[in-house]
């Protein structure tokens, strides 16, 4: 071990980290619940978790959750902007292990990382697995670890591309694709938290505007629907026909980037691929246009060569940069092109969360109880997992929903009873 027990901003930050914390814990009720249940049962006791997950008032909940049950919690941050400096001084209050702080440089983040690896994880919990290809990248993986969590479509991506090359050394649970986290999460928490971190960012008037989103999978749906109910004029460019059409049909406007990039006021990539928008783009982009990235890595929007095609850069605002092109028209690039709903405001909202969150919790639970029996493969969250956290959440919000009847149960498993 390093001996190095914390790395963060300021620990005197702590009250106020405690009170944005409680606020989350009241806001989260389905992870209290399994807070409670794992502080009776204490099903993680004595594990060493090394998680990598945006330091937000949330995580802080998850944290003090896999405390409860017997954890102990090295924590890293997964963006280098993300982090919550008030929440990570609380977390290191209560126990943690904490090694992030908001605006690192991509040295520090990697150093960060290293500094939670020298508590030996025994589980990992990642959101867009730079823990896992971490540790994959030294040649004998020198720690016993039984399983892992991704929280992130990218990290699912990277890690099941790890798994079918056959390098993946342990168990990967995608909480990702969980439907409780997956239609959830990415669709009304990115959707939400995005316009919210445009906007303290910009406070742009979003209605009127001509709002492109780049990918119309979960989060850029999400987005595309919130803009939409203010105001703006949405257009989607996609590379999957089937996603294209449906954002066709569900009444957007759908057009190759080349073209939308000459009408579009404001731009968002939500893909999780790379050099989606470009120089060559920004160069016929009308003068003011404003791109935000809300996808996990700061590779969707080609920052370092449009950067490089400006005469002259200005940070104008927090999370704001003018930057004044060749042709003499200024472009608005947010938060260096990083996850904009992270680094200029909160992330998504508690109650979101209160799923993604629950589904971690009881992953992690589901890999100590059954480290034997998983292989290193990327596998999806046991269906009761998700169907519980689903019923979970409907009771707190106090709706029921009907029971199917025997006679109904029968029928729908039947084959024999046709037109009447
Ligand atoms: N900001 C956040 O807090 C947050 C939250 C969840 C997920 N994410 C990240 O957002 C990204 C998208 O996640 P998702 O769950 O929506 O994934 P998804 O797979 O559901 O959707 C991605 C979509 O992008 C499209 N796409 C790929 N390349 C494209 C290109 N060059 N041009 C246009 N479209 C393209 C795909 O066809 C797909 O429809 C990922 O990087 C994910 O990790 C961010």
């Amino acid at each position: 071990m390093s001996g190095m027990k914390h790395k963060i901003r300021d620990e005197r930050l702590s009250d106020n980290g405690g009170r944005l914390l409680k606020w989350a814990e009241d806001h989260m009720p389905v992870l209290m619940s399994i807070k409670k249940r794992f502080g009776v049962e204490k099903p993680l006791d004595g594990i060493q978790i090394v998680a990598c997950l945006h330091v937000t008032k949330e995580t802080g909940v998850l944290v003090r959750t896999l405390m409860a049950g017997g954890a102990r919690v090295a924590l890293t941050a997964s963006n280098p902007l993300s982090t919550q400096d008030e929440v990570a001084a609380a977390l290191v209050n209560d126990g943690a292990n904490v090694f992030a702080w908001k605006g690192q440089t991509k040295d520090e983040y990697y150093d960060c990382i290293n500094k939670a690896l020298t508590f030996n994880p025994q589980i990992t919990m990642d959101d867009g697995a730079d823990v896992v290809t971490k540790i994959h990248s030294d040649a004998d993986m020198k720690y016993s670890i039984m399983g892992g969590t991704e929280e992130t479509t990218t990290g699912v991506v990277r890690l099941k591309a790890m798994a079918a090359k056959g390098i993946l050394k342990y168990p990967i649970i995608a909480v990702n694709n969980a439907e409780t986290k997956w239609d959830f999460d990415n669709i009304y928490g990115t959707g939400q938290s995005t316009i919210d971190g445009i906007l303290r960012a910009t406070n742009t008037l979003i209605a009127g505007k001509k709002f492109v989103i780049a990918g119309y999978g979960h989060c850029g749906k999400g987005l595309a629907n919130r803009a939409r109910g203010m105001g703006a004029h949405v257009i989607v460019t996609e590379v999957d026909p089937m996603k294209a059409l449906k954002a066709a049909m569900d009444g957007f406007e759908v057009m190759q980037m080349n073209e939308a990039a000459k009408v579009g006021d404001i731009f968002v990539t939500a893909t999780g691929n790379k050099n989606v928008v470009t120089k060559e783009h920004t160069a016929v982009m009308k003068d003011g246009a404003v791109l935000a990235n809300t996808g996990h890595f700061n590779v969707e929007i080609d920052v370092k060569r449009i950067i490089e095609s400006a005469r002259s850069r200005l940070q104008i605002r927090d999370y704001v940069e003018e930057l004044t092109l060749e042709s003499d028209k200024k472009v608005y690039l947010l938060a260096d092109g990083r996850l904009i709903n992270l680094a200029a405001a909160e992330g998504h909202p508690s109650e979101v969360m209160d799923m993604s969150f629950a589904n971690q919790a009881l992953a992690a639970e589901h890999i100590r109880h059954n480290a034997e029996m998983l292989k290193p493969i990327v596998y999806d969250v046991p269906k009761e997992i998700d169907a519980h956290i689903a019923k979970l959440k409907l009771e707190t919000m106090g709706i029921k929903i009907d029971r199917m009847t025997e006679e109904q149960e029968e029928y729908v498993k039947g084959w024999s009873e046709g037109t009447e």
